[in-house]
């Protein structure tokens, strides 16, 4: 056996005559009049292979192993299918059982199992349709991420995952110990002294990795992270992970104008790559998730997206008539009732909100002259609200310590990012895109957890 096989994808398209193998897990097996017919699949597109096994050809015994879940080789010949839906089967003369899945306790058998069953199951559940056509999706927009920044020259830079400074001052940190040591079913504190402890300081997971995605755009001018983040926010959202992947530009030489214009070509581009690459799976979820995906994408990747100042959009929200759960006032957060109101029933469209007020952004944001605002940019999405969080940097040394201080931040933990503004400053300017709500955005689906193989949530860490 060689990694050579032919995937189950291009089986598919083998001319009628044609001898050959196909390997797979067995997604559902019917019989009539002494046929057995057999849906083989190896995830590698949304079209299985029919398989046809004529009365006698292979053995009862090997037969009745051809259940739900069964990882199976059949050798046979491709001939053309007489049924609709594809042109071609494998007629089946020879077959190989690797490992047979009892029907009475396989989980996967029903068609139309909740959500939240198949999440207890996120071991198996790529074996789905809707899964398998999750994760392609999510392999193809990785790719395509990748190419947006390479064929614009930045570098893909790899920033730390254990950090000891908190990148947007929040608070939300998971810390990375090895004083505590698991002791029976608990833990044990050796000591409470960070002093004591691995790094000699408190250390956490990294929030983002834009603070030294800056040190590394102010040396090579166009830079990019995609990696994990951690965030321990207690929230049982469908939007939040406390585990999720990020991708952060950061640019040298780049105001927040620039930093609009990258991300909407972001956002477009690889939209418009996945429409291109990935038809059979998007038109699957268009069909069974989402009847208005493809439209919706195809309108997001030919209309520019809507500037609004953070101000503007206070005003319009005030004006809208509508029974909002939380109340709009200048300078409250917006909630994502009042961005989805923005991006679905106001424009109809992506929106990027320009100039929040300080006091609801992070640090590190270029304040504006009017004392009031920063120089930030969120953009809003139809159905999932914020998908990317990003600013112009403060690069001005005393403003930023000024800011620090106001905002009670422990100036010690940011030497050495002041320091980049202390040696060879440069306007600069990034922003985050999460990885999960773009997934969740292309795919349709209604919850951050189920377009991630293995979730990260309060009380979740299985598998
Ligand atoms: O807006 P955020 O917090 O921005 C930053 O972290 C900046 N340091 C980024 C930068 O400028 N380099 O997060 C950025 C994006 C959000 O817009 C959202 O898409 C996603 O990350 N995100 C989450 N996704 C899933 N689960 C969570 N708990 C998330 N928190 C943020
Ligand atoms: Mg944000």
């Amino acid at each position: 056996m060689d990694y050579r096989r032919t995937y189950v994808r291009d089986l598919l398209s083998l001319k009628p005559g044609a001898k050959t193998a196909a390997f797979g897990w067995v997604k559902t097996r019917r019989d009539s009049k002494g046929i057995s017919f057999v849906q083989l699949s190896d995830g590698s597109g949304q079209k299985d292979l029919q398989v046809v096994i004529p009365e006698g050809s292979i053995p009862d015994t090997i037969s009745s192993q051809l259940t739900t879940g069964a990882c199976v080789r059949f050798d046979g010949e491709i001939v053309e299918s007489p049924a609709a839906g594809q042109p071609v089967e494998l007629r089946a003369d020879g077959c190989e059982v690797y490992g047979p899945a009892d029907p009475a306790a396989y989980p996967l058998q029903k068609k139309g199992a909740s959500w939240e069953f198949l999440r207890e199951i996120a071991h198996l559940r790529p074996r789905g349709n809707t899964f398998g056509a999750v994760f392609r999706l999510r392999n193809a927009a990785a790719f395509a991420i990748h190419e947006f920044f390479q064929s614009r020259g930045f570098l893909y830079v790899q920033t730390p995952i254990i950090t000891a400074s908190d990148a947007e001052g929040a608070g939300a940190l998971f810390a990375v110990s090895t004083l505590l040591e698991a002791h029976g079913q608990g833990y044990k504190l050796q000591s409470p002294d960070p002093a004591q402890d691995f790094f000699g300081k408190p250390a956490y997971l990294t929030v983002s990795g834009q603070l030294e995605a800056e040190c590394l755009a102010l040396a090579l001018t166009n830079v990019y992270t995609f990696g994990p983040t951690f965030r321990a926010e207690n929230s049982n959202s469908s939007r939040h992970l406390a585990e999720f992947w990020m991708i952060e530009p950061e640019m040298a030489f780049c105001d927040l104008e620039g930093n609009m214009n990258l991300a909407e070509e972001f956002v477009r581009e690889v939209i418009g790559k996945l429409l291109e690459r990935c038809g059979p799976d998007l038109d699957f979820f268009n069909l069974r998730i989402e009847p208005e995906l493809l439209a919706t994408l195809r309108h997001v990747v030919e209309s520019p997206f809507e500037r609004l100042p953070y101000t503007e959009a206070i005003k319009m929200l005030e004006a809208s008539g509508e029974a909002f759960e939380y109340s709009v006032h200048w300078g409250c957060d917006l909630q994502s009732e009042h961005e989805r109101w923005l991006t679905e029933k106001k424009v109809g469209r992506p929106v990027i909100l320009t100039d929040y007020p300080k006091e609801i952004k992070a640090f590190y944001m270029r304040a504006n002259d009017d004392g009031k605002t920063v120089r930030a940019m969120d953009v809003l999405a139809p159905r999932i609200g914020e998908i990317v969080g990003g600013s112009q940097r403060e690069e001005r040394l005393d403003k930023i310590e000024a800011r620090i201080t106001e905002m009670g931040l422990p100036m010690e933990a940011y030497g050495w990012y002041l320091d980049l503004r202390r040696f060879g400053s440069a306007p600069h300017s990034g922003f985050g895109l999460g990885f999960e709500r773009l997934m969740m955005y292309v795919t349709g689906m209604k919850n951050i957890r189920d377009v991630i193989p293995f979730y990260r949530t309060p009380g979740s860490a299985e598998f």
